[in-house]
């Protein structure tokens, strides 16, 4: 699916986008999801978001949502009851829903994820805490496993925030300018182009001279070239990976 797709299928369905989040720290939210394009997709009604603090769930006197792990060892765990109780009770709401948990141990999240979650319609994100959740919640409770990156963070907050950040540009919408995901980095399966912008020449440093141009087939042309350039030198992984899916495809 590339980026016309995703942002088609969501224009098929009625917007908004729902996007829940279970956490220990709702407060971590306010900030980085108020702000500019997160900000105005959510006062446009593009995106519905709603951060649910998991302790709502519990029902002793201390709200409990942890205990030790069977077996010994360092850390708490996250029990299952007051996770399925919430899952459930938030999934009852709304027809279809994805149900992702957020983890080192998941499949890495990418552009082509992010292009598969905005042609959903409801998303529910948990946030992991401690030394992770009791492995029944993975088994039996969840759609989906999503890692940010080969790197442990404290909790799965920034993990669903990256995650609700990217998915959330590719609605149709979020953006100022409706072509931008189309050409960026990993939507072709290469780093974008260098940019540049006024003046012409800095400190020195001038801006290459098909730029200034106004010969828009050259730009292009050497926009590609540097796309491939760039994608050779800093991540041969992608290369060979676009030169695997696409054997007979010329790329520039
Ligand atoms: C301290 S981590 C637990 C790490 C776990 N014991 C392990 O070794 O895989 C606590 C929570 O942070 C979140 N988390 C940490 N790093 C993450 C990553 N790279 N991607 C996604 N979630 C992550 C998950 O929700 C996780 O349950």
């Amino acid at each position: 699916m590339n980026e016309t797709t995703a942002r088609a299928g969501r224009q098929d369905r009625a917007l908004p986008m729902k996007i829940d989040v279970l956490t220990l720290f709702p407060g971590m939210f306010s900030g980085p999801l108020d702000e500019s394009i997160l900000k105005r997709a959510r006062q446009s009604g593009i995106l519905d978001l709603k951060i649910h603090d998991l302790r709502d769930w519990t029902h002793d006197r201390h709200r409990t949502v942890d205990d030790s792990p069977y077996g010994g060892g360092p850390g708490m765990v996250l029990k299952p009851e007051p996770l399925f109780e919430a899952v459930e009770a938030l999934k009852a709401r709304e027809q279809e829903t994805r149900v992702i948990l957020t983890a080192p141990s998941g499949r890495l999240f990418s552009q082509a994820i992010a292009r598969e979650l905005a042609a959903v319609p409801n998303l529910l994100l948990i946030c992991g805490s401690y030394e992770g959740y009791d492995e029944r919640v993975r088994e039996h409770l969840v759609d989906d496993v999503l890692s940010i990156g080969d790197y442990v963070l404290t909790n799965g907050n920034l993990p669903a925030m990256v995650i609700i950040d990217t998915v959330t540009r590719l609605l149709p919408g979020a953006l100022g300018d409706e072509s931008s995901p189309l050409d960026e980095s990993f939507s072709h399966g290469l780093l974008e182009y260098p940019h540049y912008t006024r003046p012409a020449e800095f400190r020195g440093w001038k801006v290459p001279d098909v730029l200034l141009s106004g010969n828009h087939a050259a730009i292009e042309h050497w926009r590609k070239a540097q796309a491939v350039k760039r994608t050779v030198e800093r991540r041969p992984d992608l290369w060979d990976e676009l030169r695997w899916a696409r054997p007979k495809r010329k790329v520039s």
